[in-house]
This record gives C-alpha cells, sequence and structure tokens, in this order.
C-alpha cells in the first residue's frame, strides 16, 4: 500500500493527569473518507483535538506523508493542510457569514476553495453573506463551520458530529455536500453518532471504545453486529 497521508501510531493523549486515548493506531488514504465511531466518551474528539495540536502529544505519534507532526503548534497543524470542524460549530458571532468564512481563508493556501465556491455548494450562504452568525439557523452555521474549513484548502478535514442537533433535512443537504467535497482531494475523517450514516459514506472505519481501537476495517469486511458489539462494548 502507498504511504497514507496520515498516520497515527501508538497515540496517547489525556487532561492533565487522565488519560483518555491509549495507543492509538489509524491511517487515512488520499481522497479517502473515514468514519470514527464510538460511544460517548470513547475518545473520538481527544484523537481529533490531538491531530490538530489542541491537545499535546508525541512527536513520533502523527505523521503527515510520513513527517512526524504530533503536538506541533495547532496554527503550524492548520497551515501544513489539516482543518477541524469542532463540535458546536464556534463561529464568530458578531461577524457576518462573508467575514467569518474570510477569517477562514486567512494565509490560506492556493487551492480552488473561495468564497465564491463555497457559496456555489451551499448557496443559501451566499444569500445570507451579510446577516451575522447570530442570525442563522444550526444547520447554516454548521455549513458556514464547513466552508471556513474549506477556505483553507486543507488536504484533510475533521468532521467532529457536523450533524448533532440539527433537523433531518438539513442534516441531508450537509451530508450532500461531502462528495463534492471529496471531489476536490480532500481527505475526510467523520465523527458521526448516527453509525449508519457515517458507515453509508465512508471508506474505512476506526471504532473506539474506552480510549482503545475496538474495531477497525471497511464496512463490508465486518457483521454489522460485531461492529455494534465493538461500539457498545458487549461482550460476544
Ligand atoms: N477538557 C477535558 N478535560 C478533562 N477530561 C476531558 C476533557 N474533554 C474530554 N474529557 C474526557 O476524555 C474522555 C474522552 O472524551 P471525548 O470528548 O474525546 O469523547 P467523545 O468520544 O468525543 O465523546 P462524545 O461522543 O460525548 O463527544 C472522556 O472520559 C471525557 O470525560
Ligand atoms: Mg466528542
Amino acid at each position: 500500500m502507498a504511504e497514507p497521508l496520515l498516520s497515527i501510531r501508538g497515540l496517547k493523549a489525556g487532561y492533565g493527569d487522565f488519560q483518555a486515548l491509549f495507543g492509538i493506531d489509524l491511517d487515512l488514504g488520499a481522497g479517502e473518507v473515514l468514519a470514527l465511531i464510538g460511544a460517548n466518551g470513547a475518545g473520538k474528539s481527544t484523537l481529533l483535538k490531538a491531530i490538530v495540536g489542541l491537545v499535546p502529544c508525541g512527536r513520533e505519534m502523527v505523521s503527515l506523508r510520513g513527517e512526524p507532526i504530533g503536538g506541533a503548534r495547532p496554527d503550524r497543524i492548520a497551515r501544513r493542510g489539516i482543518a477541524l470542524v469542532p463540535e458546536g460549530r464556534r463561529l464568530f458571532r458578531s461577524l457576518s457569514v462573508e467575514e467569518n468564512l474570510v477569517v477562514g481563508g486567512e494565509r490560506a493556501k492556493p487551492g480552488r476553495w473561495t468564497l465564491e465556491t463555497v457559496f456555489r455548494l451551499f448557496p443559501i450562504l451566499g444569500e445570507r453573506r451579510k446577516s451575522l452568525g447570530t442570525a442563522l439557523s444550526g444547520g447554516q452555521q454548521q455549513m458556514v463551520a464547513i466552508g471556513r474549513a474549506l477556505m483553507a484548502n486543507p488536504d484533510i478535514i475533521l468532521f467532529d458530529e457536523i450533524s448533532l442537533g440539527l433537523a433531518p433535512v438539513v442534516i441531508k443537504d450537509i451530508y450532500a455536500a461531502l462528495p463534492a467535497i471529496v471531489a476536490t482531494g480532500v481527505s475526510i475523517i467523520l465523527v458521526e453518532q448516527d453509525v449508519s450514516r457515517a458507515l453509508g459514506v465512508a471508506r474505512s472505519f476506526v471504532c473506539l471504545q474506552e480510549g482503545k481501537v475496538s474495531l477497525a476495517g471497511l464496512p463490508s469486511e465486518h457483521a454489522r453486529a460485531a461492529i455494534t458489539a465493538a461500539y457498545f462494548g458487549m461482550r460476544r
């Protein structure tokens, strides 16, 4: 197999004395969508935060194109092409849609994502470009958060719970945008509560349980019952 774009080896991380992750291994190929699943508190968000430098980890634990980047400063990791769409979206509420997107594009690598292409992906954002973050629905805020990540022209986007708390019709719109993003060559790690939805769009998956990988592979390789067991930690 060709060298993965992103490679995680033996990743341990936590918060002060509390260890949340106990030796995670994961490979993400170029143009791949990987679903990261697991019950509440399994460590999914912590893993995404460690990848982007928001939670400390050892240098050799995360490699991008074979180069160790673990524990580097978040702005450095962002500039090397990894973007996080965090849980809860975290927009600048006093800025307009357009201003939020422009912030995401500051010091961006050149690439195909611009205000114009983001507005083509999510036309409602173009219509509401002058609206403040506070005036948007939850779904529209999520679209801005995704657009803001795209504006950096990253090679990898980490999505933490993109559909949490959104209406089904909005979730459909957001998921409908994923193929267009992947078609531009972006690789994705997708954290999603809805396992069926996540496995439906992903090529591969990693299931975490209490800070360890409980199962990984291709969705088609494992029986649904085995995935459910790995998710909830049931003995079979
Ligand atoms: N800032 C923090 N300080 C201390 N402990 C934390 C912090 N954030 C998370 N934890 C703990 O780390 C563990 C992993 O949490 P994490 O948020 O990564 O799980 P998760 O899989 O994303 O869960 P969820 O599905 O609820 O989002 C949990 O035990 C959690 O309580
Ligand atoms: Mg989480």
